[in-house]
């Protein structure tokens, strides 16, 4: 399987550690396993005891019912548990595609979802997000993009890098749409539970049907991504089994220390999203500000949910602006060409707690750089 770079993990390999303030990061602020195993009060003799063997392929059952509660209708033995959000792709589309099927992919957005498709023998038509329509997806273009041969649709909401969160509407009828088809739905929620008024938070895709499925992971709202978990949800016992089936090639089973942290993570969800949404409240007030002094120099849609948005420069180029900025500045903006975009945005990270000094270093590089 060939696959190009992965544009946007090599810009980070070059800056994430050794760059004083990332202000375009994806995931929330992380904390220390002492902090983490804080919440109980038995954890971290608990975790002292954690056996150092292989664990169960699928997960272990305790996570496997964790991560079961965040759905509706999804037993623990739904649950299949993998290294990261990122395994979970590559095993579902390397398990359910085959050379020669179409596939349709919400562009712009995180890589993988489309490469590894196309490494898979897909062929990938992008489902664009456009900034002129609040980065909301045209269902008509939906309509004419499927073929005859066409076997899945890709979606990310709450989406990265655009904060974008899909109507109720929206999301039915792409389900109605994936339904009447017979299409495979795989539906990228890693961002969920960070809406910003959670009564917009939409039903999980697995929850809907068996033509769906949910990609979950520790990584990003609950802000644990040093762990390593990820996972999917599905109904559907033939993507459960064929997925199930190829990790025995890749990571067989997962960390065991890391299982149980995520176990106590899952568990203790509600106060992680709770923290994490504190912090990116606040940092909306603080861009929100900066945004408002630079009118001629900036444009955004306000992301409705997530910790990422995607602003545009509205002078100069974002490719030398990002390489400037981080040389002059040591604060990192990540320029939208990771994204394959052309139209001078860049991803800003809002999960971070040293964002406002972040900003305050961008403020006076941007005094001095009039
Ligand atoms: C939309 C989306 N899906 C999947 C992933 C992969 O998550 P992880 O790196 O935790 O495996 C990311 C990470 O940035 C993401 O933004």
């Amino acid at each position: 399987m060939n696959l190009p770079a992965f544009k946007l993990e090599r810009f980070f390999a070059k800056y994430e550690f050794n760059t004083e303030f990332l202000l375009c990061s994806s995931d929330c602020e992380a904390m220390s396993i002492a902090d983490l195993l804080e919440f109980e009060p038995d954890a971290a003799q608990k975790f002292q005891q954690v056996w150092l063997g292989y664990t169960e392929s699928q997960g272990s059952p305790a996570l496997q019912r964790e991560i079961s509660k965040l759905y509706e209708t999804i037993q623990p033995e739904d649950i299949l548990v993998h290294t990261g959000a990122e395994e979970a792709i590559f095993i579902f589309m390397n398990s359910m595609f085959q050379n020669g099927d179409h596939v349709i992919v919400h562009l712009p957005g995180y890589q993988s979802l489309a490469e590894v498709a196309r490494g898979a023998g897909c062929d990938v038509s992008p489902w664009l997000a456009r900034e002129e329509n609040n980065w909301a997806l045209d269902l008509d273009e939906l309509r004419h993009l499927a073929r005859s041969n066409t076997k899945a649709i890709v979606i990310n909401t709450p989406h990265n890098p655009t904060g974008y969160l899909m109507s109720r509407a929206d999301y039915e009828a792409v389900h109605n749409f994936a339904q009447e088809k017979n299409l495979l739905l795989f539906s990228d929620e890693v961002y969920r539970e960070s809406e910003y008024d959670a009564a917009e938070r939409l039903p999980a895709a697995c929850d809907l049907g068996e033509h769906a499925i949910s990609l979950g992971v520790t990584s990003k709202t609950y802000g644990l991504a040093g762990l390593r978990i990820g996972w999917i949800a599905t109904k559907n016992k033939k993507i459960y089994d064929n997925m199930a089936s190829l990790k025995d090639y890749t990571t067989i089973c997962n960390s065991a220390p890391s299982e149980f942290l995520a176990e106590v993570g899952m568990r203790n969800r509600q106060k992680l999203v709770q923290r994490n949404l504190d912090i990116i409240k606040h940092n909306l007030m603080v861009i929100d500000n900066l945004f408002a002094h630079h009118t001629n120099l900036f444009s955004w849609v306000r992301p409705k949910a997530g910790s990422m948005g995607f602003p545009r420069l509205l002078k100069g180029n974002i490719e030398d602006f990002c390489d400037d900025l981080v040389l002059k500045a040591g604060v990192l903006l990540l320029p939208g060409s990771m994204y394959d975009d052309s139209h001078n945005h860049f991803r800003l990270g809002l999960g971070r707690k040293n964002l406002p000094q972040a900003v305050e270093r961008l403020e006076d590089y941007l005094s001095k750089n009039k």
